[in-house]
Order: C-alpha cells, then sequence, then structure tokens
C-alpha cells in the first residue's frame, strides 16, 4: 500500500472509532467504572426515516390521549404511554432489531412499552418493579435528546450520566439495572458534563426481559 492510501486509511480508522465511541456519552464517577460496564449507549440504532416512521404509529397508537400531569407522587411527570405487541409491516423490523440487541425472544416481555415525555415532563429516580420485569431493559430514544442519570442505591458514590441522543438505544443489565435507580432529567437540570442539553418532547421505546421468577 502506497503511503498516501495508508495515511487514509489510518483517517478513516481512527475517524470511524471516534463517531463509535460512546465514551463521551457517558459520565461515570470513579466508583461506578466497574459497574458501567454493564451498559451500553449506540448511537443511529435506527436511521431517521425509521424515526419518522415509527413516529406516525405511536401517533396512531396513542389516539387522543393527553399528557398526565395529575399525580406528584408518581414515578412519572407529563407523560402518556400504551404497550404495543403488534406493529406496522413497516415498523416491524425495527422493533424486531431492538428485541434482538437485549435477547431471545422467549425471554423478551411480548410488548414493547411506549413512553411519551412530554418537553416539561420528567422520570423520578426508580427501580424498575423485579415482579413485572428482568434482567435486561433497552430503550430507543426518539425526537429529543435527555439526560439519564444512575444513582447507587447505597453508595452515593457511585453515579452514572448518560446523554441520549434520538436514534440511539441504551441498555442496562444487572447489577445497573438492580442496584441503581434510573431518572430522566427534567429541562432546568438537563445537564450533562455541564453543558445544558435541553430537553423537548421525548418518546422511547422499551424493550424489557420477563420476570426472573417467570423464568424459573
Ligand atoms: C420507565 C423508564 C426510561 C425511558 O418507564 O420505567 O425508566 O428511557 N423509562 O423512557
Ligand atoms: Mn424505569
Amino acid at each position: 500500500m502506497c503511503a498516501k492510501r495508508l495515511a487514509l486509511a489510518l483517517v478513516t480508522r481512527v475517524a470511524r472509532r471516534r463517531y463509535n465511541s460512546t465514551s463521551s456519552l457517558i459520565n461515570v464517577s470513579p466508583a461506578a467504572v466497574e459497574d458501567a460496564a454493564s451498559l451500553t449507549i449506540t448511537e443511529s440504532f435506527i436511521s431517521n426515516s425509521e424515526q419518522q416512521q415509527l413516529m406516525k404509529e405511536v401517533e396512531l397508537s396513542m389516539g387522543r390521549k393527553k399528557y398526565n400531569f395529575d399525580h406528584w407522587d408518581d414515578a412519572i411527570h407529563g407523560y402518556k404511554e400504551t404497550e404495543k405487541t403488534e406493529w406496522s409491516r413497516d415498523n416491524q423490523p425495527v422493533i424486531t432489531r431492538l428485541q434482538s440487541a437485549v435477547g431471545s425472544r422467549d425471554l423478551l416481555l411480548p410488548h414493547i412499552h411506549v413512553l411519551d415525555l412530554s418537553n416539561d415532563g420528567y422520570i423520578k429516580p426508580h427501580v424498575d418493579s423485579v415482579k413485572f420485569c428482568g434482567r435486561i431493559i433497552a430503550g430507543v430514544s426518539l425526537l429529543s435528546s435527555c439526560v439519564m442519570r444512575l444513582q447507587h442505591e447505597q453508595d452515593k458514590h457511585k453515579w452514572i450520566v448518560m446523554l441520549l441522543p434520538p436514534l440511539s438505544v441504551y441498555i442496562i443489565r444487572d447489577v445497573t439495572r438492580y442496584q441503581y435507580t434510573h431518572e430522566i432529567l427534567a429541562d432546568d437540570v438537563s445537564y450533562h458534563r455541564g453543558q445544558k442539553i435541553d430537553r423537548e418532547r421525548r418518546v422511547s421505546l422499551i424493550c424489557r426481559t420477563k420476570p426472573q421468577s417467570s423464568l424459573l
């Protein structure tokens, strides 16, 4: 290979690696570095046109539902939601891709949880109930970036902050799923590495494994 081609190949490789690196999206406290290995973010998991197509179907499924702001003690504020098992032929391939990223079909809950957060909606710190969901939770983000914060329940020095861009998927499993709370920050406190991340309407498609108790 001539020097010029080699140089070009190296540049391409560096550029691609940088593009693939998710480290800038995840900010981890020193104490949580080992635990952070149990989560991933993949950028551009879906394309813009797939997002558009999914949003059409989500809007139809939500019908005339209004955003729910009623219960201040609820874990989620300013949201509407639905659970979907049937998807249009156009969208099914994306849903299958999401499910395959989580595990084999017999391990998965059959429905996708669709959660629509209004621009002033947010999710308070919580741990998904072990009664209703197993060791893996994966979410595709649509429309707006948001910041997800994970906090170890017993050790305040262990925290992980993730920037979730639209089109990305995050996967939380095992230690970060069971020992950490997760939350989606409200717009006024939505910061990542000191940078304000504007929160607009954000829709997530969440795929979860079945509760461990149902697999015994
Ligand atoms: C939930 C939740 C996260 C998300 O619905 O329990 O934590 O990405 N959702 O919307
Ligand atoms: Mn949750």
